[in-house]
C-alpha cells in the first residue's frame, strides 16, 4: 500500500462533486466522502464516483453495538469502497464485530481505520464532558494500541503522532492525516498543520486533503503539487 494524497470531497451535491471531479482529466484521484455528501446524494453517489474508477474513503465513523456495526459496515463495503472508518471508543468489542463484517464475498475487503479521539476534543472538554482524566496523548494511542489489536489497518491522527503510532503500532499500521496546508496557504479552522512535505518526513501513510485543493484557483494544480511534495 503505498502513500496518496486522499482529497476530501467536501461539498453538498451530486453536481458539485461531479463537476469537480470533472476538472481532472489525467488522473483520478482518491476521494474521500463524508456524511454531508453522502447524506445528501446517498449510496448512489458513491456507486457513481466508484464507476467512474476513483479510490474512495467513505467517512461515516461508525460508532454503535456490535451487532449494529457488523450489519452496517458489511453493506457499506458492499459498495466496493477501498477504505472505512469508524469511532475506536466504540471498544474493542465494536471493532472486532466490524472486522467480522467487512470482508465481501470475493474475500476482499476496504481498510478499517479507527478515529480515536476527534481533534476538535480539547484536553479540558474530554475531562469535563466525558471524565477522561489521563493525557489525551496517551488516550489517542491506547485507542491506536485497541485499534490495532482489534485487527483493524490504522488510525485518523496529526501527522505530528504518526511517528508515536507507528512506534505503538507498528510501521505497517496506517496514518491516515488531515490537517495539510502549503506552506503559502491559508490555515483555515485547522490548528495544529503540517506541510506535505513535513507530512511525509514524519511517516504519514495518507494525506486528507481538502480546502487547500478545493478552494484552490487551480485545483487540479494544487492536487499535483500535494503528491509531489507528499509523493514524491
Ligand atoms: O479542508 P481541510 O483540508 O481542513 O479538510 C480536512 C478534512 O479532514 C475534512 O473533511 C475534515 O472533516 C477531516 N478531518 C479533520 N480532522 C480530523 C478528522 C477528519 O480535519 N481529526
Amino acid at each position: 500500500m503505498g502513500k496518496d494524497v486522499i482529497i476530501a470531497l467536501d461539498v453538498d451535491s451530486r453536481e458539485k462533486a461531479l463537476a469537480f471531479l470533472d476538472s481532472f482529466t489525467g488522473e483520478k484521484p482518491f476521494v474521500k466522502i463524508g456524511m454531508e455528501l453522502f447524506f445528501a446524494e446517498g449510496p448512489a453517489i458513491v456507486r457513481e464516483i466508484k464507476a467512474r474508477g476513483h479510490k474512495i474513503f467513505l467517512d461515516l465513523k461508525l460508532h454503535d453495538i456490535p451487532n449494529t456495526v457488523r450489519r452496517s459496515i458489511s453493506i457499506l463495503a458492499g459498495l466496493n469502497v477501498d477504505m472505512l472508518n469508524l469511532h475506536a471508543a466504540g471498544t474493542k468489542a465494536m471493532m472486532e464485530a466490524a472486522m467480522e463484517g467487512l470482508t465481501r464475498p470475493d474475500g476482499t475487503r476496504p481498510l478499517l481505520i479507527a478515529v480515536t479521539q476527534l481533534t476538535s476534543t480539547s484536553q479540558e472538554r474530554m475531562k469535563s464532558d466525558l471524565l477522561i482524566e489521563k493525557p489525551l496523548d496517551q488516550v489517542v494511542m491506547h485507542y491506536a494500541q485497541n485499534a490495532a489489536a482489534s485487527g483493524l489497518d490504522g488510525v485518523v491522527c496529526s501527522p505530528l503522532e504518526s511517528g508515536k503510532v507507528h512506534e505503538a503500532c507498528g510501521k505497517g499500521f496506517l496514518t491516515v492525516t488531515p490537517g495539510v496546508r502549503f506552506a503559502d496557504g491559508d490555515i483555515g479552522d485547522q490548528v495544529r498543520v503540517t506541510t506535505p512535505a513535513r507530512a511525509k518526513e514524519l511517516g504519514s501513510d495518507y494525506i486528507v486533503v481538502g480546502r487547500p485543493i478545493l478552494k484552490a484557483d487551480d485545483p487540479v494544480a494544487a492536487y499535483r503539487r500535494c503528491v509531489e511534495e507528499f509523493v514524491g
